[in-house]
């Protein structure tokens, strides 16, 4: 489907739950996070309907999200469930790798292969500070487990944040001379942290590549069809890769290609707009696929052409990143 600026969208990002066993400096709201009650939630059956729906429409690659959609029970049941789904042509799962270590067999042997684990510091302590949560050792052995069953692309997102783990970008850099991890710098969003966005933590994709200088020249690989916001590269002699998001130096807006679908069941658009479509509520009414359908459509119709102007800069999200997905 096409939307009112030329953009193909064809990709649907589901928020399977707002609820996260971390609590990660960028993501957490001061004041904390209030919880979806639980019928608010979505649930499989209701999700996969819509997926089928959406799919038949051309969003042909899903992302589950969350909060951290490994501490939804069932989770792999229902990634087996999207598998089924005949014009699904890629699924991939963005987790904190928490329960991975427990849930890695589960999700390969649903049919799982991609993933993106965030990870903002290699150092335990450091990683126990930003996330709220004493599991680095964890994260690091759900990624070996991960690679071995064989999982690839496996990316690692790590959001740069001055004075809290810019010294850390040459160390996250060489993980991918090892290991075939694609790691991913991501600029530090104002997003869901409810009006607390501290510019002072913000750092330009310019200025983290100006820090890895030193690792030697980058080699330039080139982008995909269907790429998505990442400028990728490759450090000389490398198994993995580098890639680096700007949200905020460099908008991306032209190139978006995405739908999400909030854990309580509205259509959104636009990451950085409130505007959003409620389709649980005409599905919990029995809707017929041909009005869901409608809704969708909608949606697109009406994605916003860019975020409101001035958004990045003092975004007050009504909504906490986690529950829209990140
Ligand atoms: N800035 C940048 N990225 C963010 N994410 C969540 N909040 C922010 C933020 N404020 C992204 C990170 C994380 C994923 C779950 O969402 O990439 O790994
Ligand atoms: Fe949880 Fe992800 Fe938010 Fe961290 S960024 S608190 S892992 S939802």
């Amino acid at each position: 489907m096409t939307d009112g600026f030329g953009r193909n969208i064809n990709y649907l990002r589901l928020s399977i739950t707002d609820r996260c066993n971390l609590r990660c400096f960028y993501c957490t709201p001061v004041q904390g996070l209030v919880k979806l009650a639980h019928d608010e939630i979505l649930r499989y059956e209701e999700l996969l309907r819509l997926a089928r729906l959406g799919a038949r429409l051309g969003l042909s690659k899903l992302r589950v999200t969350g909060g951290e959609p490994l501490v939804r029970r069932g989770v792999a049941g229902f990634l087996q469930g999207l598998q089924g789904i005949p014009e699904v042509e890629e699924i991939c799962l963005t987790t904190n790798g928490v329960r991975l270590p427990e849930l890695a067999e589960a999700l390969w042997a649903a049919g799982l292969r991609r993933l993106n684990v965030s990870l903002d510091s290699l150092q335990p302590q450091r990683y126990h500070q930003l996330t709220g949560g004493d599991f680095f050792f964890q994260v690091w052995e759900g990624l070996q487990l991960a690679e071995a069953l064989g999982f690839a692309p496996i990316k690692i997102n790590c959001v740069v944040m001055r004075g809290l783990n810019d010294d850390e970008l040459s160390a996250f850099a060489r993980l991918s001379l090892e290991y075939p991890y694609h790691i991913r710098f991501i600029e530090y969003m104002p997003i869901g942290t409810q009006g607390q966005w501290h510019r002072r933590y913000y750092l330009s994709t310019e200025i983290i590549q100006a820090y890895l200088k030193p690792l030697g020249k980058l080699e330039e690989i080139p982008p995909e069809a269907a790429a998505g916001p990442a400028r990728r590269y490759r450090l000389p002699g490398a198994k993995g890769e580098l890639g680096f998001i700007s949200p905020i130096s460099q908008h991306f807006c032209p190139t978006c290609n995405r739908l999400r679908l909030t854990a309580d069941g509205r259509l959104r658009p636009c990451l950085l707009s409130d505007q959003e479509f409620d389709i649980k509520t005409p599905l919990r009414l029995g809707a017929s696929d041909a009005m869901l359908e409608e809704i969708f459509r909608t949606a697109i119709r009406r994605k916003p052409q860019r975020y409101p102007l001035g958004a990045l800069e003092s975004y007050d999200c009504h909504r906490p990143m986690a529950s829209i997905g990140g």
